[in-house]
């Protein structure tokens, strides 16, 4: 395709370091659909006559049946768009040398790529948001049970399992969000770039623009046939989102194991081990943690090929399509399998009840003795010295004698009488976020309507 000036052939070496149609064969269908339009854009141009686009059209479609069929599978083309004008030679005959006119592959690449990125998106944002309802459905079943609430690993203050699970999805709304404006900055169209300088040929881009489904065209040509910048906003959504199915996955693999026991995951979403018959696992939220690490290694791959060159094309670009495929299929394999542990997971309410350690109150207590007057540094000091009264004691916060909690401050006594449940912990915190019934249920009420329609920016 491009030998003519050259004495020799590619050597092996340099082909199979050159070759990316191993990768890139995936965007036949965006390469012939582009294709296509460049074909009606050339004949408004007046480089081919109806009867040769027509001849072009047909012959494209037949391509496209060929490569639906297979053909693609151990061709020895250097790429997807050689593969593809190859197999257009053979079926139309000479008049396929036409379709290349005013096109290069640099900004042909680069449409192909922003087509492809496009359905990706897509397709993402559907399964996160599969995932969000299935932690919003979840929370919905868990607005009564009630768990220690964890800072540091240690027990902190009394929650709703629901608002843990919300704490999960919220973060899923913002990835929406990123992927959404990812979507805005890709879907700018490079084609009738040219090279790099624009095409030589007065091809309609708005046209080509209308046709092929994009927001807008590009506005210089060499900015657009070396700017992966869409890659990279891609990659970074995806590297975060991977970050967020890790930190789910690793509170899940605590909350699933013996000692805490507060979940356990359903048959079908968990694995046994080889050797111990007893292993309940749960690979699902390891693969989503240890996914987590690839993912942000195919964004920073992206960013360090980028940094090192000038604008316009060069053949590091050509990277860009392994790391993309691969994050958006790793990311669209560990969605589902996520959704699905967790749909399916059963929650122990009694586990999470008897984990509930009566001195996770003292920030009630601490926040009674506010009411009584005493201001909260002092109140905190106060409380402090009950903890460690307690302690000594060797019993629980709650059953400190009356007696010594009025020695510490006369109030504690009565504040200690008047603890109240639970239930009245959590809902004592009642500020619009918080752990409250109400709080919790407005929540999942904006979610709901947030993981039903579709992303906006
Ligand atoms: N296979 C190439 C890539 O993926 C297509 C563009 C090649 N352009 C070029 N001037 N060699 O980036």
């Amino acid at each position: 395709m491009w030998g003519g000036r050259f004495a020799l052939g590619p050597s092996e070496a340099l082909d199979a370091l050159n070759r990316s149609l191993p990768v890139d064969h995936r965007l036949w269908p965006q390469d012939v659909f582009a294709s296509k339009a460049w074909v009606h854009a050339l004949c408004r141009a007046g480089v081919v006559t109806s009867a040769e686009e027509s001849q072009l059209l047909a012959g494209l479609d037949r391509v496209a049946d060929k490569l639906a069929d297979g053909a693609a599978v151990g061709a020895p083309d250097e790429d997807v768009h050689t593969l593809v004008e190859r197999l257009l030679y053979a079926e139309v005959g000479a008049v396929a040398g036409k379709l290349h006119t005013g096109r290069s592959r640099n900004d042909q690449v680069a449409t192909d790529l922003r087509l492809w990125t496009l359905g990706a998106i897509d397709e993402l944002d559907g399964a996160v948001a599969a995932l969000g309802r299935a932690l919003v459905a979840k929370a919905k079943d868990g607005r009564d049970a009630i768990l220690p609430g964890y800072t540091h690993g240690q027990r902190a203050q009394p929650v709703r399992w629901a608002y843990v699970l919300l704490a999960h999805a919220w973060p899923l709304v913002r990835d929406r969000q990123r992927l959404a404006d990812a979507r805005r900055r890709t879907a700018e169209l490079p084609l009738g770039s040219g090279a790099l300088a624009g095409s030589g040929f007065p091809v309609d881009r708005v046209l080509l623009k209308e046709a092929l489904g994009f927001r807008a065209i590009s506005a210089n040509a060499l900015d657009a046939t070396g700017d992966r910048d869409f890659v990279a906003d891609v990659l970074f959504t995806i590297a975060l989102t991977g970050a967020h199915l890790s930190r789910l996955g690793a509170e899940l693999i605590t909350y699933a194991s013996g000692e805490f026991g507060f979940v356990t995951l359903a048959d079908n979403f968990s694995t046994g081990s080889s050797l111990m018959p007893q292993k309940r696992n749960p690979d699902v939220f390891e693969l989503a943690r240890g996914k987590a690490g690839r993912l942000l290694g195919d964004c920073v791959a992206l960013l360090t090929t980028l940094k090192g060159i000038p604008a316009g094309y060069q053949k590091d670009l050509q990277e860009d399509k392994a790391l993309l495929f691969d994050a958006c299929d790793t990311l669209a394999t560990v969605l589902p399998a996520v959704t699905g542990a967790i749909e399916t997971l059963t929650v122990n309410v009694d586990r999470m009840a008897a984990a509930l350690d009566p001195a996770m109150r003292a920030t009630d207590l601490a926040d009674l003795l506010v009411e009584a007057g005493v201001p909260f540094r002092e109140s905190h000091g106060l409380i402090g010295r009950l903890v460690r009264a307690a302690e000594e004691a060797g019993v629980t916060l709650d059953k400190v004698p009356a007696k010594v909690a009025t020695d510490i401050h006369p109030a504690l006594g009565p504040a200690l009488a008047q603890l109240g449940t639970w239930e009245q912990s959590v809902e004592s915190r009642a500020t619009p976020g918080g752990a409250s019934r109400a709080s919790v249920e407005a929540q999942i009420e904006e979610l709901r309507r947030l993981f039903q329609a579709a992303a906006s920016v």
